[in-house]
């Protein structure tokens, strides 16, 4: 039967088929061609998103942006200092007057919970743009960028993430390798596992039962072992910055360095990485940090910059990626 995602949601991967996924995975590649031959279609002409920043963003706010007006729509940018949203006016009736206007919304924050409650009372598609438990969008953009550059299907793949076990891409991970039959293991110390949402691991067992996943955690460097890709992301997200001097502490034996990739005995094992990242000291945060003895690295420079790297290929994909959600939900 021919995939139609035309006014769904995107919340969650754990809302789509396998097959759903695979219709967008192969939709970006399409647009992507499209881009590079110079023959976009314009297929979002007349139609109008507004992308709602709780949290700051480079990447995915571009890529909605760029995408958005390829395809020939119009776009609103608000960030939380200049609307009323959640300060004057709840989100249920944001979400009404927003959906009388716009075609879609893109939401980054905090709450799983807002994304799901603007797309019940907006009516109209929702993006998950990045929530505390969530980035689907990225994921996509992932499982893109491993299909051009490891020579496998996706259910062969297996992706160790190194770090922060408990966080957003964790979690995110976890959902798109469960739906996509892959191997995924999270990589960490044994106190944040012991963090990891139990819902969350009860819901993707279940899926990976039916796809043939492998959905594990371990803090034993043998799980490296075989990696097609290692995965990282920092060790303090966006509103977690006081936990830095403890994430320190837990995550410094997990920093992505050229042994970690080594001990993964694959020699053309790929580093990924969601960013931003801090792999120097060319940032306030990472420089103020060391200036306090914390070493906020959660990947060497040498690696991050090493033929594995394929960082700033994910994160063009964000943009394919990103316009292929658009053209289902709302083209
Ligand atoms: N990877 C990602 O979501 O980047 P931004 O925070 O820049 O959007
Ligand atoms: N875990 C990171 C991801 C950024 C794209 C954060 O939430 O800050």
């Amino acid at each position: 039967m021919a995939v139609n995602l035309k006014g769904r949601s995107f919340l969650t991967l754990m809302d789509f088929t396998p097959t759903e996924i695979r219709y967008l995975l192969d939709l970006a590649q399409d647009l992507k061609e499209h881009k590079r031959t110079g023959t976009i279609h314009q297929v979002l002409k007349g139609k109008t998103i507004v992308l709602l920043f709780e949290k700051t963003s480079t990447r995915t706010r571009c890529a909605f942006e760029v995408a958005a007006m390829e395809e020939g729509a119009g776009v609103t940018f608000l960030d939380s200092g200049s609307s009323q949203m959640g300060k004057k006016e709840s989100l249920e009736d944001t979400a009404k007057v927003l959906g009388r206007f716009y075609d879609g919304i893109e939401y980054r924050g905090y709450d799983q919970k807002a994304v799901e409650d603007l797309a019940k009372f907006s009516g109209v598609p929702v993006w998950n743009g990045l929530t505390d438990v969530d980035h689907p969008t990225q994921i996509l953009a992932d499982l893109m960028t491993i299909e051009e550059h490891v020579a496998k299907p996706l259910n062969k793949v297996k992706v160790v993430f190194s770090g922060d076990i408990r966080n957003n891409m964790s979690y995110a991970w976890m959902y798109g390798c469960a739906k996509m039959g892959m191997h995924y293991v999270a990589y960490g110390p044994e106190e944040l596992a012991s963090e990891i949402k139990q819902d969350v691991l009860e819901k993707v067992h279940a899926v990976a039962e039916e796809t043939g996943a492998r959905i594990e955690i371990s803090s034993d460097p043998e799980c490296l072992k075989g990696a097609d890709v290692i995965y990282a992301d920092v060790w303090a997200s966006m509103g977690e910055e006081a936990e830095i001097p403890e994430r320190v502490r837990l995550l410094t034996p997990f920093r992505v360095t050229k042994e970690l990739m080594a001990s993964t005995g694959n020699p053309d094992c790929l580093f990924m990485h969601c960013l931003p990242s801090f792999h120097d000291f060319e940032t306030k945060m990472a420089k103020t940090a060391m200036e306090n003895g914390y070493d906020i690295r959660e990947v060497t420079d040498e690696v991050f910059r090493s033929r594995h790297s394929k960082v700033f290929e994910e994160a063009e994909n964000r943009l394919h990626t990103i316009k292929a959600v658009l053209v289902a939900t709302i083209g």
